[in-house]
């Protein structure tokens, strides 16, 4: 049970990579974090290391709908609200490929894991979502996604993240009505399994804008993307 100071965070995707840098982040700043994870075994793990009674895991797939909606019934009877969504969960499966030589089934394996699953999570953990006072969905996506990043190459992610960040409008949208704003953000190229060694940012500047919309007092827009704490065209 969350108590009415303490604020309520759920991260996807967060057994590695920039979540890690957001739920310490958020622990910084009072947070109750829920590490969701498709493996409970790496999340125990990754709550082990940040250490905090603060932190609990939650198993959790975003690819699948059953699994979500079980994350959902398993957090309900154990918090009264969702403050913070944070879809982070993602895929970058594009190795090889261009929009000419890609096939079907990989565009629609990153459609359904980096578009659909920020969309199907947002509407399954509604109901405790609309329990908050101005709850906020932030949805990861990435420089790959904006309208002037697309190319020939890495077609799958770049299309799931466009279409992340047209999700992101038009849920934004849709929820305006209940004091909950949507936001995208660009991490920009950071250092993780994702990004690679040769990443110029660290996880934390990769954290820093989603932690930041996350804990500021009130957010006054709502549909937008964002990079380095500022809007960017999308
Ligand atoms: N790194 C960058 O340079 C960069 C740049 C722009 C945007 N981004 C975005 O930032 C977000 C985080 O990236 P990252 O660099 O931290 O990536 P990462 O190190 O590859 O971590 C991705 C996370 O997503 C999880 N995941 C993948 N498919 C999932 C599913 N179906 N259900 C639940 N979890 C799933 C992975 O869990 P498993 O261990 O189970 O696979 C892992 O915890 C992603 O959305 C990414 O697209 C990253």
């Amino acid at each position: 049970m969350n108590s009415k100071q303490t604020k309520t965070a759920l991260i996807t995707g967060a057994n590695r990579g920039i979540r890690y840098a957001i739920a310490q982040g958020l622990l910084e700043a009072d947070f109750q974090v829920i590490i969701g994870s498709r493996s409970l075994k790496k999340g125990e793990i990754a709550a082990a290391k940040l250490n905090s009674p603060l932190v609990s895991v939650v198993e959790i797939d975003i690819a699948e709908d059953d699994s979500i909606n079980k994350a959902f019934n398993e957090l309900n009877g154990k918090i009264d609200r969702l403050d913070v969504l944070v879809n982070n969960a993602g895929i970058y499966p594009d190795n090889g490929f261009n929009i000419l030589t890609i096939d079907r089934d990989l565009l629609i394996k990153t459609l359904n894991v980096n578009t659909f699953g920020a969309i199907k999570t947002t509407q399954i953990f509604l109901p405790l979502l609309e329990k908050a006072d101005k709850a906020r969905v932030i949805n990861y996506s990435s420089g790959y996604g904006q309208l002037a990043g697309l190319s020939a190459s890495v077609p799958s992610y770049c299309l799931s993240k466009l279409t992340l960040n047209g999700a992101t409008i038009m849920l934004a949208d849709a929820l305006a009505s209940k004091n909950i704003t949507v936001n995208a953000v660009d991490p920009g190229w950071v250092s993780s399994d994702m990004g690679g060694e040769n990443a110029p940012r660290t996880i934390e500047e990769g954290a820093d804008t989603a932690v930041w919309l996350a804990t500021i007092d009130s957010v006054k827009d709502s549909g937008k993307l964002w990079r380095d704490r500022s809007i960017a065209s999308f």
